[in-house]
């Protein structure tokens, strides 16, 4: 059994949010293996994810999905250098039974145990792929469904945040526009695919700016501008059954398009005020096509180099957990047996 931090493979273990997930990943970048499994449809039904049935079936998912990843790379415990898990922020039921299970797997086996910040994993994962390319420090754009916010990045051991949302996150956003629209959840797929039919400029919706000239995004009034327009521009009014709304690709198409320019505008402009030549870009919303067209377009014209996490390693995943894992052990932060979870 090799206890050395230095060494090679790490178990990536994920379970922050609606994603059970475990990797098995070499050296910070080789994914030897990645195993996801999504509670999408369990938390369909509800248009969001409910924290209770999240952490049961991360219970139920958790021991298949280790024992998955380990049989996908061909390895066994013994094989492992160290265990990585994700201890903040997230939901804290789901995130302990992560945990638990990083802890116990480590301790029978003598591993060495670190925890991982679910954020700091996303920023990294956008390097993953070519960790050549990094040049730090740099700008980082973290944007999923549970969070929406700058990063100035010196290592990916060393970041600090430096703007973030006043309210919803745009992932949420998309899910809650999606449900007015009457799509499924997750709702920036579905949202996307409508928009693909629509056109951006149909609806002039708001972009946030603050007062002060601070950096940071808001999307509850974006939100809100879509729901007056669907009931006509009367905020009394009922709000129309999706069926019954005639112009929903356009409403998709024009929010997706007033979301991708304020993260966009944001994004330059934290870059130019830092000083920054290079943004990384992660999390579950930089799937978004537009997004990623708009960014590396105006990112070019800005002479910004722009670095996005591929498709599959943008929403939750145990790759980027694994990879951040071994930077940390080899820093020497390897964790106390009393390591805990935070959802902050
Ligand atoms: O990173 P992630 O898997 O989980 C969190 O940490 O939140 O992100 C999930 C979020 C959901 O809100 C989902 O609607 C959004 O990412 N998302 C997208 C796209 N694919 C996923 N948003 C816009 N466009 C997409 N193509
Ligand atoms: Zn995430």
């Amino acid at each position: 059994m090799s206890a050395d931090p230095s060494g090679d493979l790490i178990l990536g273990i994920e379970s922050s949010c609606d994603e059970t997930a475990a990797a098995v990943v070499r050296a910070g970048t080789e994914v030897l293996s990645s195993v996801v499994h999504s509670q999408a449809e369990e938390h369909a039904v509800y248009g969001g994810v409910v924290p209770e049935i999240a952490g049961r079936s991360h219970l139920e998912s958790i021991l298949p999905v280790v024992d998955g990843a380990l049989a996908a790379a061909g390895i066994g415990l013994g094989d492992l250098a160290g265990v990585a898990v994700t201890t903040r922020p997230g939901l804290i039921g789901s995130l302990l039974v992560g945990l638990s299970t990083a802890k116990a797997l480590a301790f029978a086996r003598g591993l060495p145990l670190v925890g991982v910040h679910h954020i700091e994993a996303h920023v990294y994962s956008a390097t993953m792929d070519a960790p050549h390319e990094a040049r730090y420090p740099c700008l980082a754009l973290v944007v999923s469904g549970g969070h929406t916010a700058l990063y100035r990045v010196e290592s990916p051991l060393e970041m600090r945040q430096i703007a973030t949302t006043l309210d919803d996150a745009a992932g949420e956003a998309f899910d809650k526009v999606a449900f007015l629209l009457g799509l499924p959840y997750p709702g920036g797929p579905s949202v996307s695919a409508l928009a693909e039919e629509g056109r951006c400029d149909a609806v002039d919706f708001p972009r946030y700016r603050s007062r002060d000239g601070s950096l940071g995004f808001s999307f509850s009034g974006l939100k809100t501008a879509v729901l007056y327009h669907l009931r006509g521009g009367d905020a009394l009014a009922p709000t129309p059954a999706p069926e019954d709304i005639p112009d929903r690709a356009d409403v998709a198409a024009a929010f997706q398009e007033a979301v991708v320019d304020a993260l966009v505008k944001t994004t330059l402009e934290a870059a130019q005020r830092e000083g920054l030549e290079q943004v990384l870009v992660a999390g579950g919303v930089a799937c978004n096509r537009r997004l990623r067209q708009v960014l590396a377009d105006r990112g070019r014209a800005a002479g910004l180099d722009v670095l996005f996490a591929t498709p599959e390693r943008c929403t939750d995943n145990a790759e980027m957990i694994g990879g951040l894992g071994w930077h940390l052990l080899a820093a020497g932060r390897r964790a106390d047996w009393d390591l805990n979870a935070s959802p902050r």
